[in-house]
């Protein structure tokens, strides 16, 4: 058993690690630290609340974190600021919390020597080329493009140095981008099922050729219960389910299960700076972990996260008004 701290768990990949770890693994204790910025909310742990114990806080307050991570074990830091078009529009919060929210729970688990795994995307890495044979792999260069990756890489950087220097015992993942239940509105597959539930046109960004590297969250979480079992200290293991699509393929196919007219769509204004192609190599996840990807087809997955949003209007209507008012002040 353990005292498992997740910040950041009232979140969309937060809140599925905490639903999958009371499924499957009840020993663990669980603790949320989570400030509930608009992004995150208590509906995300509707039927669970009871079991585990909520604070609400922020991972920049060192005197919460201090006392939260004395009393846990392990650290699971999911907490950020994860959208890059808002970073794009306001990146101050994404400085405040995700390096300096990343400081003082490094500082907490050093004084109290406690085990931390750290949460991060791929998008660190910058981009790819289409149709170049190279993935990322652990040792490709950071290369991040937007104000959300540069601060995701500089609390990469602040991990590795916090274990080489003071040798805390810390794992790094780099996941590439998730889908499924609780993901709000702003993000790319629930705004579009969304607009399309709601009469409007998915919204695709300039040509749509950009390529995402799609996982389910439940394997994302799969794979950091992996980490966190059998993962070396000090590494770092990069997170992906083979599900390289561009962003017309997927609206297409969303269209099609809503059963609408899979050319039903928009062109809207491009994203600043807007990172081509991801995509994961997992081998040394595969290797040395054995973990694999239960979703091994993007489609069924993407079915299930459909029905999922047709069937829970109540809990992403009350976003949906403001989301799309900001996107449309962009021309997005
Ligand atoms: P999210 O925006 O849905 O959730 C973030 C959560 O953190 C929210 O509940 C929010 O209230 C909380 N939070 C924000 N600032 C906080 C603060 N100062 N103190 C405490 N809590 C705070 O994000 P997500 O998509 O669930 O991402 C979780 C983590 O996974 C992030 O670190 C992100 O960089 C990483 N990641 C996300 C993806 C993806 O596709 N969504 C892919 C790879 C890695
Ligand atoms: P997003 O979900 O914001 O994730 P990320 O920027 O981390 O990859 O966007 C995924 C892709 O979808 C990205 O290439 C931008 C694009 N996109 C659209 O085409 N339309 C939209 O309405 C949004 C939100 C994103």
């Amino acid at each position: 058993m353990s005292r498992i701290l997740v910040t950041g768990g009232a979140g969309f990949i937060g809140a599925n690690f905490v639903h999958q770890t009371l499924r499957t693994l009840p020993q663990h204790e669980l603790t949320v630290l989570d400030a509930l910025t608009y992004a995150g909310s208590r509906a995300n742990l509707n039927g669970v609340l009871d079991s585990i114990r909520f604070v609400e806080g922020s991972i920049v307050d060192e005197a919460t974190v201090e006392r939260l991570v004395r009393e846990s074990d392990v650290v699971v830091h999911f907490a950020a600021e994860s959208h890059n078009d808002n970073s794009l529009e306001d990146p101050s919060p994404f400085i405040e919390t995700n390096l300096v929210g990343t400081f003082r729970i490094l500082q907490a688990v050093r004084k109290h020597e406690k085990r931390l795994h750290h949460v991060s995307t791929d998008e660190v890495y910058g981009d790819l080329e289409l149709g170049d044979p190279e993935k990322f792999s652990e040792s490709t260069p950071y290369n991040p493009s937007s104000p959300y990756s540069a601060s995701k890489a500089g609390s990469d950087m602040l991990v590795r140095a916090w274990v080489r220097s003071y040798g805390i015992h810390a794992t790094i993942s780099n996941c590439s981008n998730n889908y499924g239940a609780y993901q709000h509105v702003e993000k790319f597959i629930p705004r579009q099922i969304t607009n399309v539930l709601c009469g409007e046109p998915p919204k695709l960004y300039g040509e749509g050729l950009n390529v995402r590297d799609w996982i389910h969250v439940d394997d994302h979480n799969r794979a950091v219960h992996a980490i966190l079992e059998r993962g070396r200290s000090g590494e770092t293991y990069l997170i992906g389910a083979d599900g390289e699509r561009n962003n017309r393929q997927v609206i297409e196919m969303i269209l099609e299960a809503l059963g609408k007219d899979p050319g039903a769509y928009e062109k809207v204004r491009d994203r600043a700076g807007h990172d081509l192609r991801y995509a994961i190599d997992y081998t040394k996840l595969r290797q040395e972990l054995g973990w694999r990807p239960e979703y091994t087809e993007f489609a069924e997955g993407l079915r299930q996260t459909v029905d999922w949003y047709a069937t829970h209007e109540d809990w992403w209507r009350p976003q949906k008004a403001a989301t799309e008012a900001r996107y449309r002040r962009k021309g997005q």
